[in-house]
């Protein structure tokens, strides 16, 4: 079934339908078998994407160049450092400028309302690669990752370790309770979730029928985990908080003895880039039940397929 999305900006999950999600997972699904099977297109010919970075960026980055630029458009990246914004130019006139020249633009910055000024003033579609809030893009990877290995989402449940606050916490939240999965954050008092995303997922949770819980204690929390998720301790742009978040986290890093008392079959994900020996053991995100590499991979796939569904091109 193909849901019309021509035209629509990605900010965070938050904002499409369950309905949505799953057309955009089929959709990457499909994106990616033409990949293994070297069927070549060339849907993006004759386009070109912005692709603004205040920060850094390896996985989002590549995906968004590769998957854009192996159909035959034009991807130009714009770092922070490079180009007016931030110096001498508002994000309102960069947003004007860009929708003159570009078909679509991806912005991975701090604030989210950059990112609608974007969506506001370009008006063209927008994809949020990260903000401080919101990892779509992200999430949209780790369901397919999910969806993939488990071919279902109902009754599964992930357990997201660490840092709870963050970007990717937040949007797990958000796509784990539109989707249908199982989620429980577990993390210290100081860096439970904000109140507000978690009455956000509780509603979505009401059509999806799935559970959200949140705690401090790691121990219980990961009790019959299908999935053990982390990320790092301090989040880009946070690197000043380091020391403090390792005598805050170190409980709750994933380890062997961690993963062993899941009392099942529990598979290792991670958004990427990792710390290892800080947020996670080598031994665990480098052993065989760790999908970390799968989800890196599905970046460029339900990127493309985002990129495709937005522009109109399916
Ligand atoms: N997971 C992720 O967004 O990776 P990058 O920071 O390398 O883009
Ligand atoms: N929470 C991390 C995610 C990196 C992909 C960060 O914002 O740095």
């Amino acid at each position: 079934m193909s849901i019309n999305l021509k035209g629509r900006s990605l900010i965070s999950l938050k904002d499409y339908t369950p309905e949505e999600i799953n057309y955009l997972i089929e959709l990457s699904i499909a994106v990616k078998k033409e990949k293994q099977n070297n069927i070549r297109h060339q849907r993006f010919k004759g386009m070109t994407i912005a692709l603004l970075f205040e920060k850094r960026s390896t996985r989002t980055r590549c995906a968004f160049e590769t998957a854009f630029g192996e159909e035959g458009g034009f991807p130009v990246f714009l770092s922070s450092e490079d180009i007016q914004l931030g110096a001498k130019e508002s994000i309102e006139d960069t947003a004007r400028v860009l929708g003159r020249m570009f078909d679509c633009i991806q912005y991975r910055g701090y604030k989210t309302s950059n990112l609608e000024a974007l969506v506001k003033y370009s008006g063209k579609p927008v994809y949020n690669g990260l903000t401080d809030d919101f990892h779509p893009t992200q999430v949209l990877a780790d369901i397919m990752t999910v969806r993939e290995y488990f071919n279902t989402y109902k009754g599964i449940k992930l357990v997201y370790v660490g840092d709870g606050r963050n970007n990717v916490a937040s949007e797990l939240m958000i796509g784990c309770s539109k989707a249908g999965l199982d989620i429980r954050i577990a993390s210290p008092q100081p860096l439970l979730p904000c109140e507000n995303i978690v009455s956000l997922a509780k509603n979505f949770t009401k059509k999806s029928g799935s559970a959200i819980e949140i705690t401090t204690d790691v121990k219980k929390a990961v009790q019959g985990a299908d999935i053990i998720y982390t990320d790092v301790w301090a989040s880009m742009g946070e690197e000043d908080k380091l020391a403090d978040r390792i005598k805050l986290l170190k409980p709750y890093q994933v380890n062997k003895e961690l993963m062993f008392l899941t009392g099942k079959e529990t598979i290792f994900m991670h958004c990427l880039p990792a710390v290892k020996g800080n947020e996670v053991t080598a031994d665990v995100i480098d052993g065989d039940k760790s999908e970390a590499w799968n989800q890196a991979e599905n970046r460029k796939h339900t990127i493309k397929a985002i990129m495709l569904a937005t522009l109109g091109l399916v």
